[in-house]
């Protein structure tokens, strides 16, 4: 049974008990004062009547005597009289009630032989009737008779009825309230506040706490106690949630990122919401190729970790479509869905003109941008014209997010890299509720370096429209503070790493990108170290020992002529590892409608050409240089094959290709030669670390890595490769999605 019933009965029968006690006392007194009044008003009656039937008795006038009764003995409430003589004989009686003469024979003779007044109930016809005995006596004070009056007394009954039907219905009406209040003042105070702690703690067991409900629940005065025990239990518990939460987190941190961890993490970050990219280089492209189409996938950092990312997040990557297939394969909206084994996101292409495309990405962004971020002595040139078609395919990239989110609420996008420093103030411009983030693949310099640039200020305030902007280390996103700090009128927050504009606050944030920690079981080869060495070296028709890689788009920020030179320094330092060591370069041509990089292509073929000649014997040489654009699964053996691979970039924000040798080489016993000017120098600080202008600490450092201990070579590697499983691509998308979902 419920407490409320419960109460609710008890409350009833308590009450229902006190008013039926009541009840019978009240009865009780009402009958007695009306039996008293009665009685009085008999005896008044039968005084009256002594005064004439006394005489008639004693003079025996019988008849007289009865036709005094007749005449009397029906008045108001009377219903009879009997008159008796001193031995109990009846003299005369009204007839109505002449048969019961004998029922009240006893009260009579009592009476006359006592001497008192009697009298008592009867039931006389259904009737309750009071029948009142008074004897009376002579002069000498002989009894000479008695004189009984019955009187009808019914109204005594129906009088205590309606007390009883009275207080019963009093009884209905009070349990009626009383139930009522009852109820009421349950609920407001126990029942309610009962059920609204209730479900405050089992929302907090569930984990919506809400405030409002604590207020609630505080506010009682009765449950005050209780209340203020169970917040102390909820803080309690709040505790230990928050830090199984955390433990969670940590061993969730602690657990590598994957593909499966990130889709889990997104969908409960972003729910329905898709992500949204904007690069210019497009993560596939597509080529013809002897009257076939070819997919391909252009070399770069940027595709190598982004593409893994929008695999697992879905959604719309926009890029220019610059492959000379490009056009053949996509549908009415210029879309695409890509990878074309596994199609799994959406590629939207732009089309850029001749003269947008020479604009905009060959002279603002590489002839500008480019060598002015990177600080590798390489003049940066600025023209007005440039600098317009970059402005006006900034617009026309912003004209493509803005109609690809048009429907969206709060949509996330990722603007990539100083090809689009424009975008994030054009998107946010049209939708403020646009959650943006611009992540800065290469490097940022110092403001004096920065300040070159006619457009600095245009191209700050183009960047500060976004919520986030990402930088791979610490070191560029001071800078980058730095800088605005120089040209622009803002509010820095050195502590939190924040600028604000106008109202609008930009986070500045380190992300270092990384690469997949599937990449190197992307490629199955089954063969050891040795063997694929070998094998990969026949193919070259050359014999060795030891075996380096290098993998590069062909770019003077690489430092690969710096690279050719150690080479050379090295087989001059060290001639014993003539015929024993051999560097196989992959070089992909980039960018080549420029002339320095023609130039470079060249001067590095030329480079490459002068030492092999210098060196080469009948069946080695010391380089083997690669010129194209070669997938990672042909570069993937070199990769897994090689003793050591140098990355010895002049400046680079990251550098992917440090991290993917790490990842892919074999029996942890290879050796990483790593810029000291790459991002990735941060991170791999287990590499041999060079600095790439100094060309005879170089040699020294291939001579080192040639010659290593076999143990260190597994120790620094283990310790690198842990650091970039830890570190990897999905876990640098998750922290820049929760960063970007934070505001
Ligand atoms: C760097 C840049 C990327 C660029 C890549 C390849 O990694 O940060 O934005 O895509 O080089 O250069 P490309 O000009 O061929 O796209």
């Amino acid at each position: 049974m419920k407490i409320t019933l419960r109460l609710v009965v008890s409350l009833i029968i308590v009450v229902a008990m006190i008013a039926i006690g009541f009840s019978l006392y009240q009865v009780k007194i009402e009958r007695e004062r009306l039996v008293r009044e009665l009685e009085r008003r008999t005896a008044l009656l039968s005084e009256s009547l002594e005064e004439s039937v006394i005489p008639l008795v004693q003079s025996k006038s019988f008849v007289k005597i009865k036709r005094f009764v007749e005449r009397f003995g029906n008045r108001e409430r009377l219903i009879g009289i009997i008159v008796n003589d001193f031995q109990g004989e009846t003299i005369a009686s009204t007839k109505a009630i002449s048969g019961y003469a004998h029922i009240i024979l006893p009260q009579v003779l009592n009476s006359i032989s006592e001497k008192k007044t009697i009298h008592s109930f009867k039931k006389i016809d259904h009737k309750e009737v009071f029948i009142f005995t008074k004897f009376f006596e002579d002069e000498e004070g002989n009894v000479t008779g008695a004189l009984s009056l019955f009187q009808d007394s019914s109204f005594i009954d129906i009088r205590l009825r309606e007390i009883w039907k009275y207080n019963f219905l009093r009884l209905v009406i009070l349990s009626i309230v009383i139930v009522g209040i009852t109820l009421l003042v349950v609920k407001w105070s126990i029942t309610g506040p009962i059920a609204q702690i209730a479900e405050w703690v089992r929302d907090m067991r569930l984990g919506n706490e809400k405030e409002k409900k604590k207020t609630m629940a505080l506010n009682n005065d009765v449950f005050a106690p209780l209340v203020k025990e169970v917040t102390q239990l909820a803080k309690t518990l709040s505790k230990v949630k928050k830090s199984m939460e955390e433990e969670k987190i940590r061993l969730d941190t602690e657990s590598l990122w994957n593909a499966e961890k990130l889709k889990a993490y997104t969908s409960d970050k972003l729910g329905d919401k898709k992500l949204f990219v904007i690069s210019n280089r497009e993560p596939y492209q597509h080529l013809k190729e002897e009257g076939k189409i070819k997919c391909v996938v252009p070399p770069g950092g940027l595709v190598t970790a982004l593409d893994p990312v929008m695999r697992v997040c879905d959604g719309v990557w926009i890029a220019h479509g610059s492959g000379d297939a490009d056009r053949l394969v996509v549908d009415e909206k210029n879309k695409i869905r890509v990878p074309p084994d596994n199609p799994s996101y959406t590629l939207k292409r732009i089309w850029l003109t001749k003269e947008e495309e020479d604009g905009y990405y060959y002279g603002f962004a590489n002839e500008g941008m480019w060598p002015l971020c990177h600080i590798t002595h390489e003049r940066p040139i600025f023209r007005l014209n440039d600098w317009i078609y970059y402005q006006k395919v900034n617009e026309k990239f912003g004209l493509a997010i803005l109609e690809e989110i048009e429907d969206i609420e709060s949509p996330l996008i990722l603007v990539q890299d100083y090809h689009f420093a424009l975008l994030p103030y054009l998107i946010k411009e049209k939708r403020p509720d646009a959650k943006v983030a611009i992540f800065w693949h290469i490097p940022w310099p110092n403001p004096e370096t920065y300040g070159i640039c006619p457009w600095v200020r245009e191209l700050l305030i183009g960047m500060l429209g976004a919520d986030l902007i990402g930088f791979h280390i610490q070191l560029y996103c001071n800078n980058f503070l730095d800088t605005v700090d120089r040209f622009l009128e803002s509010k820095i927050d050195w502590e939190q790493f924040t600028i604000s504009k106008k109202g609008h606050i930009s986070f500045v944030k380190p992300f270092p990108i990384s690469i997949s920690p599937a990449f190197s079981t992307n490629n199955i080869n089954t063969q050891r170290k040795d063997a694929l060495k070998e094998s990969l070296l026949k193919e070259f028709d050359i014999n060795g020992i030891y075996m380096g890689v290098g993998v590069d788009r062909i770019d003077y920020t690489k430092g690969i002529l710096e690279r050719f030179r150690a080479i050379e320094r090295f087989f001059e330092k060290y001639p014993q590892f003539i015929e024993k060591f051999i560097f196989v370069e992959f070089g992909a041509p980039s960018r080549t409608h420029i002339k320095r990089y023609r130039e470079l292509l060249a001067q590095t073929e030329e480079t490459a050409d002068n030492i092999n000649w210098k060196f080469q014997t009948k069946n080695w040489k010391p380089i083997i240089f690669l010129k194209g654009n070669h997938s990672h699964e042909k570069i993937m053996p070199f990769y897994m094959a090689a003793d050591m691979c140098m990355v010895t970039s002049l400046h680079d924000g990251m550098n992917l290709v440090a991290k993917e040798y790490v990842a892919s080489c074999l029996e942890d016993s290879d050796v990483l030669i790593l810029s000291q000017f790459t991002g990735a120098s941060r991170e791999l600080k287990d590499a041999l670390i060079v600095n790439p202008y100094d060309i005879e600490s170089m040699a020294d450092a291939i001579y080192f890595a040639l010659t290593m201990d076999e143990e260190e070579k597994k120790i620094r590697m283990k310790k690198m490769k842990e650091n970039i499983m830890d570190n990897n691509i999905y876990k640098w998308a998750a922290n820049l999605i929760t960063e970007l979902t934070r505001f």
